[in-house]
């Protein structure tokens, strides 16, 4: 436990062993889950909880600022189990914890906890609670990164309790931004956390930046990493959100390319439908990536940031190899829809990665381009013509 301020305290658990985080997300170094305690003069709230593995240490830290004061709230500000997933004990322990929760949440907490009979209050955009002399206010904050995401902003003091927002897998002992002693890897844990956690919620980054610049914001608590402060990090973090999720500002195309390739084959193709592109948009940034080479966050960036993108994929097993499919599920699902999409690739006994690709890519409404470019095994110096060609054919759709 920690004391932030007379009233608030930082009551979260360190996770420095974690090195994936929802199975997708490589977390090197490692992670926090934190909660924090608001003491009012009459009431008291806990906002977030933690990961049920995490339970006991979570509850030694709330106890620790607590003493024996019973909590009267328990704030979600989203329902996802790194955070809630204690919930149901914590209820248990504490059965009159009323659980602040916006309507969504109340029906996500419901199926975390399997529990019916929780003493929920279901508060909206605006919505302010009472603790004596300590005000929280609720904000909207859909789609940041869930559905039910809201902030919480405790009035007297200028602290957003930001969920997820500005956070960051990141662990280190101290709590405060000015404290950290990797910088270098807590920006590199800022920008990764973004990219896979909002960089699909753009639209939704500039709506929370919009909502809460009003606020006069000395201290962000988010759920994940160390706390902001108004003399260090919120700036900074908050102008790295403000333009990651700025429509981009660009003279040219993006349309990469991305494959996988066993003998070169692949690659060959890849390089003469680049030419193509470049034969018709001489200015595009038109990189061939070869996906097993790069960062698949970087790539996912490029991907989902892209005007249209390829996708070249050698097949193994009747299946594409496992990297295109890595690659395919970071697609940025919201926004994807309609993006250009083209195949192209070698193969050597059979192609089955083609139609599984492209089913995939319909699937989440891509405007998959009704030709493919693909052959077997090793590409002719015709072959390669051709593949020129049909990266101008398709360069010339969008
Ligand atoms: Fe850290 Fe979205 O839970």
């Amino acid at each position: 436990m920690k004391k932030l301020t007379e009233s608030v305290y930082y009551t979260g658990v360190l996770n420095p062993g974690m090195r994936v985080f929802d199975v997708i997300m490589r977390t090197e170094y490692g992670t926090s889950y934190n909660s924090y305690v608001v003491k009012g003069a009459e009431k008291t709230a806990v906002i977030e909880a933690a990961h049920l593995q995490f339970a006991t240490q979570f509850e030694d830290e709330l106890h620790e600022a607590l003493g024996d004061t019973v909590p009267d709230y328990l704030v979600l500000n989203h329902t996802e189990p790194d955070h809630s997933g204690c919930v149901a004990r914590l209820t248990e322990r504490y059965p009159q914890l009323i659980l602040v929760v916006s309507p969504a949440a109340a029906i996500y907490i419901k199926k975390i906890t399997n529990r019916a009979d929780l003493n929920l209050q279901i508060v909206r955009d605006g919505d302010t609670l009472d603790l004596g002399g300590k005000t929280l206010r609720f904000i909207n904050a859909p789609l940041l990164h869930w559905p039910d995401s809201m902030f919480t902003w405790l009035e007297e003091e200028n602290i957003l309790f930001s969920c997820d927002f500005l956070g960051c897998h990141f662990c280190e002992p101290a709590v405060y931004d000015h404290q950290i002693t990797y910088y270098d890897k807590y920006w590199e844990a800022v920008q990764y956390y973004y990219a896979c956690i909002f960089g699909p919620f753009a639209p939704y980054v500039q709506k929370g930046l919009e909502k809460t610049a009003s606020l006069d914001i000395k201290m962000v608590c988010p759920s994940h990493g160390p706390v902001l402060t108004a003399a260090s990090q919120i700036r900074p973090v908050m102008d790295y959100y403000r333009e990651q999720s700025s429509p981009p500002q660009r003279s040219h195309k993006l349309i990469p390319l991305f494959y996988c390739t066993a003998y070169g084959n692949t690659k060959l193709i890849a390089e003469a439908v680049r030419r193509g592109i470049l034969n018709v948009y001489p200015d595009a940034d038109a990189e061939a990536y070869n996906i097993i080479e790069h960062d698949m966050a970087g790539l996912a960036s490029i991907m989902n940031g892209s005007d249209a993108f390829l996708i070249g994929a050698l097949t193994i097993n009747r299946e594409a190899a496992p990297p295109v499919w890595q690659l395919l599920s970071y697609i940025d699902a919201v926004n994807i829809p309609k993006r250009p999409v083209a195949l192209f690739g070698s193969f050597g006994w059979s192609g089955e990665a083609f139609p599984h690709i492209a089913e995939r890519l319909a699937s989440v409404k891509c405007a998959v381009f009704e030709r493919q470019f693909k052959l077997n095994f090793v590409p002719t110096g015709e072959d390669l013509e051709a593949a020129e060609a049909f990266g101008e054919q398709f360069a010339r759709t969008l």
